[in-house]
C-alpha cells in the first residue's frame, strides 16, 4: 500500500489514504503523515477501526503522548479508560451518557467552544488524534479553524498590534464564560493561568499563526475587559468561515490535528445518545513564553 494524501479544502484539511493504523507503520509513513500536518493542519483517515493500544502505538510515531494530569475534573476513580486516553466522550465509567446536571458534563461543554488543546499547559500539546468508536447519527460536528490563514489574513496594524503580546491561558477562564465557575481550590491551584505568545511561527514551516483559545482570560500588561474584547474579535475574525472544515463524523473516522496551527470545537448533538471518541495528544516541547514563577 501506498500512502496518498488529497486536499479536502485547497489549503487546509488533508484526507489520507492507504494506510491501516492497526499495523505499525513504516518510517517512511510516519515521516509523509507528520509532512502532510505541517502542510494541511489536519489529517482525516476513514474506516480505521482501531483499539486503544494500537491508537498509543500510532500516535507515538510524533512524539511523546501528552500527561493528561491537570486537564480534567474527572477523578481517577472515574475514569472510563486507561492511561494514555483521553476521553472526550459524554459517557461515564459504566459507559451510560452522563446526568444533565452531572459536574463532569458541564465541565465538557467547554468543548463547544473554540480552543486548542492544552493551550492551558505551560508546554502546550503539539497534535490530538481522535477516534470516533460510537458516532451519534445527528449533530456533534467538529470544526478546525487554520490559524495560520487567519493570521496571513490580519491587515499590517493588527500584525503589529498582536506581534509580541503574551495572553494567560486557563480552564477556570472558558469554564468560567460558560458560567461553569464551581471549582475547589484543589482545582483552581490546578487550573493556574500560564502564558502562551499570541502569535506562533510553526518550527518547520516557519509560518506564523494566531494561538488563539477560549482558555484565554488575560493579555499581559492590558486591562481584563480591553484584552478579552480583543480576543473576542480575533476568534470573530478567525473562525470565519473561509477559515473553516467542518468534519462529520462517520463510525471509524481517526482525524488528527496540530493544535499550533489550528482551533476546534464540537457542535451540539442528542446527548441522550452514546458518542464514544477517544483521543490521544502528542505533548509539544517547548514553552511558546516564560512563565510567572509558582
Ligand atoms: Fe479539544
Amino acid at each position: 500500500m501506498t500512502i496518498s494524501i488529497h486536499p479536502i479544502t485547497p489549503k487546509f484539511a488533508g484526507e489520507v489514504a492507504g494506510i491501516d493504523l492497526r499495523r505499525p507503520i513504516s518510517a517512511e509513513d510516519a515521516a509523509a503523515i507528520e509532512a502532510g500536518m505541517d502542510r494541511y493542519a489536519v489529517l482525516v483517515f476513514h474506516d480505521q477501526r482501531i483499539d486503544d493500544d494500537q491508537q498509543i502505538a500510532f500516535t507515538r510515531n510524533f512524539g511523546e503522548i501528552e500527561n493528561a494530569r491537570g486537564g480534567n475534573i474527572t477523578k481517577d476513580h472515574e475514569r472510563r479508560l486507561k492511561q494514555g486516553m483521553n476521553d472526550v466522550s459524554n459517557l461515564d465509567q459504566n459507559g451510560q451518557p452522563l446526568d444533565r446536571n452531572d459536574r463532569r458534563r458541564m465541565f465538557n461543554l467547554g468543548n463547544r467552544l473554540w480552543h486548542s488543546d492544552s493551550s492551558y499547559r505551560a508546554i502546550p500539546a503539539k497534535f490530538s488524534l481522535l477516534s470516533a468508536r460510537t458516532v451519534v447519527p445527528r449533530g456533534g460536528n467538529t470544526e478546525f479553524a487554520d490559524m495560520r490563514a487567519a493570521y496571513d489574513a490580519l491587515d499590517s496594524e493588527m500584525r503589529t498590534l498582536v506581534a509580541d503580546l503574551i495572553c494567560e491561558h486557563s480552564l477556570i477562564y472558558s469554564r468560567g464564560s460558560m458560567g461553569f465557575t464551581e471549582l475547589t481550590e484543589e482545582e483552581r491551584a490546578m487550573f493556574k493561568p500560564v502564558r502562551q505568545r499570541l502569535v506562533r511561527t510553526h518550527p518547520v514551516t516557519g509560518r506564523k499563526s494566531l494561538f488563539l483559545s477560549s482558555h484565554i482570560g488575560a493579555i499581559v500588561g492590558w486591562p481584563i475587559p480591553e484584552a478579552r474584547d480583543l480576543i473576542r474579535d480575533l476568534i470573530e475574525h478567525a473562525t470565519q468561515r473561509e477559515f473553516v472544515y467542518s468534519h462529520a463524523w462517520k463510525q471509524y473516522d481517526f482525524v488528527m490535528w496540530d493544535n499550533r496551527q489550528t482551533m476546534h470545537r464540537v457542535r451540539r448533538f442528542d446527548e441522550s445518545q452514546p458518542r464514544d471518541m477517544r483521543r490521544t495528544t502528542v505533548a509539544g516541547n517547548a514553552m511558546t513564553a516564560e512563565q510567572v514563577a509558582a
